[in-house]
């Protein structure tokens, strides 16, 4: 790979150690997927996640010198201020939370402990070139935004921001942003999480490759919300990086002349059975509930005040914690719009900077949960805790006393 006088200055350690060790990464990365050089990035984020590699690699850097010469901001860990204070956690746990703050305002990122930069903190515009990690960021990023991103790692999305660029490969170039095969979608979708269980049906089908969706029956454009939920799950369920939706997104446009209007080959036809299969294959059965958790990825502030419409008023019954996982900024707007403190009086909490997947949360491992979110559910379930996954509306219904108080 070919390597500018500065940048084999920097793999040479004449930037100092930490400067060194993202270069290596980089130049190893663009080694592996024959990229021929590096190009500049204008944004990055860092999916940290609170656990102990990430926070390694980072202390690693930070403690070789390096700082970030695009800051990147950074994915939720947990709020140790407010979640220590309410739930059980472990010394260790609480350290690695404090080592990994610490360690991110060291190197000069943005901390704004948010999985969704792509809707409010780090917008990119059409074209650019971004190094973005976060499995539900960078099918956002690629797709709706039409800028460019692999999917990266915490790891190399951190290398990226230190040395302000990328190896040259993948999603950064035209060629490899095609389609590579189309969906046929009948089914209606009413609400995200409808776009959710879409998204979870055709990532298991699609592995790493790029879908075309066509809509036969859509009644409505999908909003942010809508289309968020389905590249998070794409993204978990399978690893794709992006998609296309005809009319929808930017690149559809460019798909037709890519591809010289030369039809895909339809692979997937999804009706409402086919949704319905998906969605008892993901089920736990309904039980006697601990917990509702929402806000994976981080809910928006239409979301929440959703969420305050189904409530009617109603109160959370006791013995089920009702949690809403959101940013930094929507938390803020709630609290001067006044949702936050509403939902509170209704037993509904709202808090930032924290992920599902942290430690803070176990608790309520032992019971049984539930979530509009399958992503939700996956991970959680992976930490010991079964979830049942639901359209939002079912789960306000599970959460409230009947009658109210
Ligand atoms: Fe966000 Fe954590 Fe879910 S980073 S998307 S809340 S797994």
């Amino acid at each position: 790979m070919f390597l500018e006088d500065d940048e084999k200055r920097m793999l040479d350690g004449d930037y100092g150690p930490g400067v060194q060790k993202a270069m290596e990464l980089l130049f190893a990365l663009g080694k592996a997927f024959d990229a021929e050089r590096l190009i500049p990035v204008s944004r990055t984020h860092v999916a940290l996640s609170g656990q102990e590699g990430d926070t390694y690699w980072c202390t690693l850097l930070a403690d070789g010198g390096a700082k970030c010469k695009i800051a990147p901001t950074t994915n939720p860990a947990w709020d140790v201020n407010a979640l220590s204070k309410r739930f059980e956690v472990t010394e260790a746990e609480l350290d690695l939370a404090v080592r990994t703050i610490d360690a991110y305002r060291r190197i000069g990122a943005v901390l704004s402990f948010c999985c969704t930069p792509e809707l409010e903190s780090n917008v990119p515009v059409f074209g650019e070139h971004v190094a973005f990690s976060e499995s539900s960021a960078t099918p956002y990023v690629n797709s709706v935004l039409g800028a460019r991103t692999n999917r990266e790692s915490s790891v190399s999305a951190l290398a990226s921001a230190v040395i302000g660029k990328t190896p040259l490969y993948g999603l950064h170039l035209s060629e490899n942003r095609v389609g590579q095969f189309m969906v046929l979608v009948e089914a209606e979708m009413k609400d995200p999480y409808d776009w959710g269980i879409l998204g979870w049906y055709i990532g298991r089908f699609a592995g790493y490759r790029i879908p075309v969706i066509r809509f036969v029956n859509m009644k409505q454009r999908p909003a942010p919300e809508d289309l968020l939920y389905m590249g998070a799950e794409m993204n978990t369920s399978g690893a794709v990086p992006m998609y296309h939706i005809e009319d929808v997104t930017p690149e559809a446009l460019m798909q037709k002349h890519l591809t010289a209007g030369k039809a895909l080959d339809v692979e997937l036809v999804i009706g409402d059975r086919e949704l319905k299969d998906q969605q008892e294959e993901l089920f736990e059965k309904i039980g006697p509930i601990n917990l509702v958790m929402l806000g994976c990825p981080h809910y928006t502030y239409a979301q929440i005040r959703e969420v305050e419409r189904l409530m009617s008023g109603r109160h959370v019954k006791k013995g089920v914690d009702f949690w809403i996982l959101t940013s930094f900024y929507t938390l803020e707007l709630t609290t001067r719009s006044g949702e936050r403190s509403r939902l509170k009086d209704l037993g509904v909490e709202l808090v930032a900077d924290t992920c599902i997947d942290e430690p803070c949360w176990k608790s309520f491992e032992g019971g049984l949960g539930m979530t509009d979110s399958p992503k939700c559910a996956y991970y959680r379930k992976r930490r010991g805790q079964p979830f049942v996954v639901r359209r939002l509306h079912d789960c306000i219904e599970a959460a409230v006393e009947k009658g109210g108080r």
